[in-house]
This record gives C-alpha cells, sequence and structure tokens, in this order.
C-alpha cells in the first residue's frame, strides 16, 4: 500500500491517500496537545506508543465484534484504516466523575458514577468542543437517529469490554472519547483508542497514567503510557 497526498494533519495525527480509495494510512506523530491545541508539545516516542497501544486495543475490540477502522500497523508508527465518513461528534462515557463535568457541575473529583454517564461533544476546537444533545445533532444534521443509537450502543459496549480489560491490570477506566464514521451504510469505531483520549487511574493509589501527566505538567507522560502498555502485555517496539 503506497502512502500518498496528506489529506488531513490534525493535532496528533496524520491522515495520507493511498491507492486504494476505501484505505488511510494514519500517522501517529510525537505531538501532544491539551486545551483545544493551546498547550503543545513534542513528546520522544510518543507515535510510536500510541499507534502500538491503539492497534492493540482495536483488534480486541474487533474480536468481542465490535466493528472498526483498523486495518493493520504498516509499522512503528503508522496504521492502515478504512476511511470513513466521520461524524463531527465525540462520544464520552464516564465511569468517574473528574475534568470538566466536574468544573460543569461541580460535582467531587473521582466520584464514581452508576450508571455510567454518556455525553456528546461538538467536534469543533474553535469552539472549544461544546457539550451537545441528541436534539442539537438531529437539528442541525449531524448524523440520524438511528445512527445517534449505534453509536451510544457501540460506545456503552466498549465500556463493558475496556473497564474489565483495565481493571485486570489494576486500572481504573475513569472515563474515554471515540469517535465513529460511517463505512458502506455502517457505523464503524474510527479514530483512536490510547492513554490521549481517556483517563486511566491506578486502582490503589489512583495515580493518574494518561494524558492528564502532559495537561497538568506531573511529568514521565510516555513512561506512563509505557507502563499501562506493559501492564496490559503490550510489547513496544520503539525501534
Ligand atoms: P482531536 O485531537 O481533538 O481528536 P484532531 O482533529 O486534531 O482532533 P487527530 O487525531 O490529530 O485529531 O487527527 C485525526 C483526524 O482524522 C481527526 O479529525 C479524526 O476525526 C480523523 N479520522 C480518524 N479516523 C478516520 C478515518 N478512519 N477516516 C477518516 N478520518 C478519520
Ligand atoms: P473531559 O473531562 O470533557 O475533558 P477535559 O477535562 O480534558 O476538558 O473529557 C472526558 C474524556 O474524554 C477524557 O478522557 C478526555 C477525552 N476527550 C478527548 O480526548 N477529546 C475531547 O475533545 C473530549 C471532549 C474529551
Amino acid at each position: 500500500m503506497e502512502k500518498q497526498k496528506l489529506l488531513a494533519q490534525g493535532k496528533a495525527k496524520s491522515m495520507y491517500e493511498t491507492d486504494s480509495e476505501s484505505v488511510l494510512l494514519m500517522e501517529f506523530r510525537d505531538d501532544a496537545s491539551a486545551f483545544d491545541g493551546k498547550k503543545m508539545s513534542a513528546l520522544n516516542n510518543k507515535g510510536k506508543v500510541n499507534n502500538q497501544f491503539n492497534a492493540f486495543i482495536l483488534d480486541l475490540l474487533a474480536k468481542q465484534g465490535i466493528e472498526t477502522h483498523f486495518i493493520e500497523t504498516i509499522s512503528t508508527h503508522e496504521s492502515l484504516v478504512k476511511k470513513l465518513d466521520m461524524f463531527p461528534i465525540e462520544c464520552v462515557v464516564r465511569n468517574r466523575a473528574t475534568g470538566s463535568l466536574c468544573r460543569r457541575l461541580g460535582v467531587e473529583d473521582g466520584l464514581i458514577l452508576d450508571p455510567p454517564l454518556f455525553e456528546f461533544f461538538l467536534k469543533d476546537d474553535a469552539l472549544g468542543d461544546p457539550l451537545i444533545n441528541e436534539n442539537h445533532i438531529l437539528s442541525f444534521k449531524w448524523a440520524s437517529q438511528s445512527d445517534i443509537d449505534e453509536m451510544k450502543r457501540l460506545t456503552f459496549q466498549v465500556n463493558e469490554i475496556l473497564r474489565e480489560l483495565f481493571d485486570k491490570a489494576n486500572l481504573i477506566l475513569v472515563d474515554y472519547k471515540l469517535e465513529f464514521g460511517k463505512f458502506e451504510g455502517r457505523v464503524l469505531l474510527g479514530d483512536e483508542f490510547t492513554p490521549d483520549g481517556c483517563r486511566l487511574w491506578d486502582k490503589d493509589t489512583l495515580e493518574k497514567l494518561d494524558k492528564d501527566r502532559f495537561r497538568q505538567d506531573l511529568g514521565d507522560v510516555i513512561e506512563s503510557y509505557q507502563e499501562v502498555a506493559n501492564r496490559l502485555g503490550i510489547e513496544i517496539n520503539l525501534d
């Protein structure tokens, strides 16, 4: 598969066209960003760690019946994916309250949410990714009711699978963000699942092992991602 024209350059990944119209090359760069791009930095090995972390998780989800865009890794920091028609929406599930939820509703940090809380955000950096609801999605025609239902169903199914996976690694899956798109009429999981888009706390110490280490200047960002990978049995190749 040949790497062709750059299609889109996001804050952490670059998407390239390939010689197949339905396949994209997803390159994980070393760039880290937070606060809608207001804080940016390059972190050594981030691209490699996230590419291989994402491959492990999306492969595991596929084995559990969740259809994703992931095809295969082709280098330490690049993967091939199906080209999706992305919804401009982020699906967030929270098992514990933290981050923007605590700021918005004044609830205690770490509060257990039972049932887990589902939220939609609009993918728009210029607007600061605002919180939206299903009515916004329908009125602005960002997705149909059946697509909304499918995104919610899949996001909760991912929660069941990954909560258990991380629990076995002595980690709490606090919250995470997923993005979906359409492929041949079906709703597929796209983008990535890495410590960049979720929160993971050590079960005993509640130490943060995710992108909050970058957001809050806690240090050892990539070392923490590698610690999570190690606990999951993912062998990361940094060559
Ligand atoms: P954020 O960091 O908030 O996710 P971004 O747009 O800067 O935003 P990147 O991860 O750097 O994100 O870039 C990846 C881009 O590619 C995103 O816009 C994402 O929606 C899009 N994308 C992910 N998977 C696919 C896919 N299979 N087909 C088409 N576009 C995709
Ligand atoms: P949230 O608490 O809303 O974000 P923050 O405190 O960073 O403002 O985010 C909930 C989870 O979803 C968290 O793990 C980060 C992830 N997320 C993203 O990765 N990108 C996003 O644009 C959003 C809205 C959330």
